[in-house]
């Protein structure tokens, strides 16, 4: 199974502050996440999910704690440092896809290739996602479920070491929901690509390796799933 540790949190909190109200969104949390895997991150609303996710990736900085990567600690990164890993190492999808709607989605994906020292083909990673046909439409002449494989798309051809992506399918229909699950299985398969996911559905840690489960700004449990089922055998 994946034993290797690609990225991992030690401790890390965070609380935001608007005015005289504090915010405890995550509270001395402890994460770590495998080499290859697909890991689910499942909880409520506002149980810290995407706070963490941030936080991993490079967008947001932890008040306390400490971050690293392949054994390198990020939480010590200069603002250049942290740029270069958000570009090189992370790819991100996000629930509302995040498309520039003046390009193309070949020009999407090209704009994410030319931040990446070690870019993937285009047109193998319109391959993955099976958007071969559509590369010359702009995201406002694609379904939901379309654009946000040209996200998928525009994460991996940057060739990063892992995938963040938050609530992927939360904006999509049931089947659709299950397509881009189907497409994220996939390049997992296929690359070897560590896949973290975010969701609010039980049913599709069905698909992970692993899951934890968030409350209130913590980990309260994990689970290993040693038979992940395929995106087309659950159901919600
Ligand atoms: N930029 C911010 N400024 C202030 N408070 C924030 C900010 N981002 C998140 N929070 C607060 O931190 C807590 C955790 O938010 P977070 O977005 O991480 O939750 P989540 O688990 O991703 O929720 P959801 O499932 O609704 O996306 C919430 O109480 C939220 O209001
Ligand atoms: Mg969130």
């Amino acid at each position: 199974m994946h034993t290797s540790k690609l990225l991992w949190a030690e401790g890390i909190s965070k609380i935001y502050t608007i005015g005289q109200i504090q915010c405890t969104a995550l509270r001395k949390t402890d994460l770590e996440i495998r080499k290859g895997e697909i890991l689910c991150i499942l909880g409520p609303s506002g149980s810290g999910k995407s706070t963490l996710l941030n936080i991993l990736g490079g967008m947001s900085l932890s008040d306390t704690g400490k971050i690293f990567f392949q054994g390198q600690d990020i939480s010590s990164y200069t603002a250049n440092q942290m740029a270069l890993y958000r570009r090189n190492k992370i790819g991100f999808v996000f629930q509302s896809y995040n498309l520039i709607p003046s390009l193309t989605a070949k020009e999407n994906i090209e704009l994410a290739r030319q931040i990446s020292s070690k870019p993937l083909d285009v047109s193998q990673v319109l391959e993955w996602v099976n958007m071969q046909s559509k590369t010359e439409h702009f995201p406002m002449q694609l379904s939901g479920g379309e654009q946000q494989r040209i996200a998928i798309a525009r994460a991996i051809a940057k060739n990063p070491e892992i995938l963040l992506c938050d609530e992927p399918t939360g904006a999509l229909d049931y089947e659709t929901g299950k397509l881009v699950l189907q497409t994220l299985v996939e390049i997992n398969q296929k690359t070897n690509k560590t896949c973290v996911i975010i969701t609010h559905n039980t049913a599709v840690s069905q698909i992970a390796h692993r899951t934890i489960f968030m409350r209130s700004g913590q980990i309260y449990e994990e689970r290993l799933n040693e038979c992940p089922a395929l995106p087309s055998e659950i159901q919600w």
